[in-house]
């Protein structure tokens, strides 16, 4: 069956899908639902597949194009569910391969495509690969899909090189022999608990192919790529030492040998041409945190994956200039390899952008914020900026993705008990870094009740804050000036005015802090600055905050209509 079929889409969507370059991915609204805290149906605390179905309505209202799912299959939640130990199945606590099932083709008769994470780095140690390999013993084929080394040293009791994880504390975990003496060491980027793949073994890119094949098989319309920077790691494994304070995830300017090594393009041309066996143009995208925008439009040239996460753009400052280079860069190189460029101001691994925005000190990506912090954010301005800078990124020609819980303004939750934080960071870093936990709170759906309308039990694996109740989806729709509906009616707009695709053209004259451009027949401002800016008469067709006159305040977006 044919997704077109499936989705009930019109004549003009076929007609739309049968021209080249008009692929749904290349201008799609993409949502991120991070399954654990968007709706849990059985009332464990936990979200579940179950949940989200029951909440797709939702979704259709607020008008996003597809979701995206963050891992739901069997783990043992080490690390939130990016530590898989099989990849096809649907983990308990989520529900089943059926809730799975049902929530796909719920998806598709509303016309939202779906989009499954994939964590191709490493697996769970608890992957019965992983079991075998350290069953079989050194220098077995169990162990060849895995990275073990002997350590250094006189027994073997030093690390094999100095990589450091990406969560804290050193990359190289030891092993135990079956008689109890130390044994071989395995390589985890990440948690001890995800040991990475040797991506130099065929037998793990044919594994993958499967489970590639496996999701397919039932539908999916494509995939979010875990670490896609990651999957080769530099022969010999050298030594490497990042500079202080860099990004956990990778983007510095050095070459580090376990990111961006040219041998991970050779698996996504595999899987471009694995995935487009397939019909309903099923895309593939890259997380991979590149230093420049030039390099990561690497991971989407034709023969590759179909979207890469702007990264660049989300840790660009609140600084007009900035932006407008950033904007002009993306622009730019991923045109230049015939791809669209993606937007994206918050995920599962940042700062929530309606805190970042207003942040006063350097937070680098996956430290968090907690209540030491230095530069802790004025909640006022940082809500201000998110609805300004959403309503800027939501014009911007391409694919947009937004991540769950945005649309209602949430902030980052930064007063968390030290006792509920589960992110392997807080506890890898000794509580050095705070980690991603506050931007992972259940949603609050009903300002009263249970949990916020996240259950009807109250559980919920991360406490919510007492202001939860504020910032409730209900409230929210009873509010005209509230985030979910400047949400609403901008993607509503954007659709109306196909702001996806097409041409952008910067307007000039409105000073050093504003961003401005023209797309189409409309134009937008977007005002960083502390003094209005005047436009003179225009009719707003919208404003990320309202005000009377024609003079855009501090922190506000407009678009209007030309005359
Ligand atoms: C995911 C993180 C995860 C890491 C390891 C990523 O970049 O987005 O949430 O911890 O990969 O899988």
């Amino acid at each position: 069956m044919t997704f077109t079929q499936a989705a009930g889409l019109g004549v003009a969507d076929e007609l739309a899908l049968a021209m080249p370059g008009s692929e749904w991915w290349r201008t799609a609204v993409i949502y991120q639902i991070y399954p654990r805290s968007f709706a849990d149906a059985n009332g464990d605390g936990v979200g579940d597949l179950p949940g989200v179905t029951e909440h797709l309505d939702d979704l259709q209202r607020l008008g996003v194009d597809a979701i995206w799912l963050s891992p739901f299959m069997t783990s043992p939640q080490k690390d939130a569910g990016y530590d898989v130990a099989d990849y096809c199945d649907v983990d308990p606590l989520f529900g089943t391969l059926d809730d799975f099932d049902a929530m796909l083709s719920a998806a598709h008769a509303r016309g939202i495509r779906v989009i499954v994470d994939l964590v191709p780095n490493h697996s769970s140690d608890q992957h019965v690969w992983f079991q075998e390999a350290l069953a079989a013993g050194p220098g077995s084929a169990a162990r060849a899909r895995y990275l073990f080394r002997d350590g250094k040293g006189e027994s073997g009791e030093l690390p094999p090189n100095n990589w450091e994880s990406v969560f804290g504390g050193p990359a190289w975990s030891r092993t135990t022999n079956p008689d109890g003496t130390p044994g071989q060491w395995y390589l985890h980027i990440f948690d001890a608990s995800q040991p990475d793949f040797d991506w130099s073994n065929p037998v793990v890119w044919e594994e993958f192919r499967r489970i590639l094949r496996f999701w397919l098989d039932r539908g999916v319309d494509g995939f979010r790529v875990d670490v896609a920077h990651g999957l080769i790691k530099a022969d010999g494994l050298p030594d490497y030492t990042p500079p202080t304070d860099a990004a956990s995830m990778g983007g510095e300017e050095s070459d580090v040998p376990y990111w961006a090594q040219e041998g991970v393009h050779e698996v996504y041309r595999d899987w471009h041409k694995l995935v487009a066996e397939y019909d309903g143009d099923r895309a593939l995208c890259a997380e991979a945190w590149l230093p420049t925008i030039e390099k990561t439009a690497l991971w989407v040239r034709p023969d590759e994956m179909h979207q890469a996460f702007n990264f660049e753009y989300l840790q660009t400052k609140w600084d007009a200039a900035a932006l407008r280079a950033v904007i002009d860069g993306s622009i730019r190189a991923y045109g230049a390899v015939g791809a669209p460029s993606t937007w994206v101001l918050s995920n599962h691994d940042v700062v929530r952008h309606a805190s970042r925005l207003a942040l006063t000190a350097e937070n680098p990506q996956g430290y968090g914020i907690g209540p030491d912090s230095p530069g802790k954010p004025i909640a006022d301005v940082g809500l201000r900026r998110a609805r300004a800078a959403t309503t800027l990124m939501l014009a911007l020609p391409g694919s947009a993705y937004l991540y769950q819980g945005e649309e209602l303004g949430l902030p980052e939750v930064i007063d968390l008990p030290d006792a509920a934080r589960q992110d392997p960071t807080w506890f890898r870093t000794g509580g050095e870094r705070y980690g991603r936990d506050g931007c992972r709170v259940p949603l609050p759906w009903t300002a009263e009740g249970a949990a916020h309308g996240f259950n009807d039990t109250g559980a919920s694996w991360l406490p919510q804050p007492a202001e939860w109740a504020a910032f409730a989806r209900d409230v929210q729709q009873a509010d005209p000036r509230s985030t979910l509906n400047l949400y609403t009616r901008l993607l509503e707009l954007r659709a109306r005015f196909s702001l996806g695709a097409g041409e952008l053209e910067w307007l000039e004259g409105y000073g050093p802090d504003v961003v401005a451009f023209r797309r189409g027949a409309l134009d937008v401002v977007a005002n960083l600055g502390d003094a209005a800016v005047e436009l003179g008469a225009v009719g707003f067709l919208i404003q990320s905050e309202a005000f009377d006159g024609t003079a855009v305040p501090a922190d506000t977006t407009v678009w209007f209509e030309r005359a």
